[in-house]
């Protein structure tokens, strides 16, 4: 998979994709990440990328010229599946969405700053707009990072069966059950006798029945419709 992202703020995605998970993707060669100053692409000798909205308002608007450069350009070389726009105003990202994107095979994210980019770019390029969840974040950069790292993981291959994604939460509509280490008493407050008894099906089991409880007690909403 290949991932481009544009943004203003190329800094704040120096380090999100270099630890854990989407290292090793990276190592593997699974996945190559390309982060994009949209300064290169901007039409004035100042590298001006943003202007004052028509109509008036506070908030400047990120110009429709260099954005049609940058997308008209980076598609001549990669042919995209998806040009995604990280906005609040878009979809919520959710496990479904990351799953039908991890199976793509080219992707590029624009990341909006300001108070977002011209309407006409979003109708010409944008295939999809992805928001993270409902509150404001100050540009798309940390938001693509979530993103990202939620795609990346299912890339087939980076997780191995320790690390596997089939039983996080969500994958299968429940939250994970509680999880424990060592010590088996630690400070008085002892681990579930169950997890002890090296009986696996009592243990899947018990992990399925706690599923059920957490979800139930904290995300009902998730349970709609299945019981
Ligand atoms: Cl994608 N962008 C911004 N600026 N704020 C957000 C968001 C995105 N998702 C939630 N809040």
């Amino acid at each position: 998979m290949k991932i481009d992202i544009l943004t203003v703020l190329p800094e704040l995605l120096d380090s999100p994709f270099n630890h854990s998970i989407l290292k090793r993707a990276k190592e593997k060669e699974l996945l190559t990440i390309h982060v994009h100053h949209l300064r290169q692409w901007a039409v004035s000798e100042y590298g001006q990328v943003d202007d004052y909205q028509y109509g008036g308002g506070a908030g400047m608007v990120m110009m429709p010229e260099p954005l049609a450069n940058a997308i008209e350009g980076l598609s001549k070389q990669t042919p995209y599946d998806e040009i995604i726009y990280m906005t609040p105003d878009g979809e919520r990202l959710n496990q479904k969405i990351a799953n039908s994107l991890s199976l793509k095979e080219n992707m590029l994210i624009i990341c909006g700053h300001y108070k977002g980019i011209d309407q006409r770019i979003r109708e010409k390029y944008i295939t999809k707009e992805i928001s993270i969840g409902d509150y404001v974040l100050s540009g798309g950069e940390l938001a693509a990072a979530v993103l990202v790292d939620s795609i990346g993981r299912l890339i087939p291959g980076v997780l191995n069966d320790e690390t596997s994604a089939l039983f996080d939460s969500f994958q299968d509509n429940l939250l994970a059950p509680p999880v424990y280490t060592r010590p088996a008493d630690f400070r008085g407050a002892k681990v579930p006798e169950i997890l002890l008894s090296g009986d696996p099906k009592k243990i899947e089991d018990w992990r399925h029945d706690q599923s059920l409880e957490r979800t139930r007690e904290r995300r009902p909403d998730l349970l709609e419709g299945e019981e």
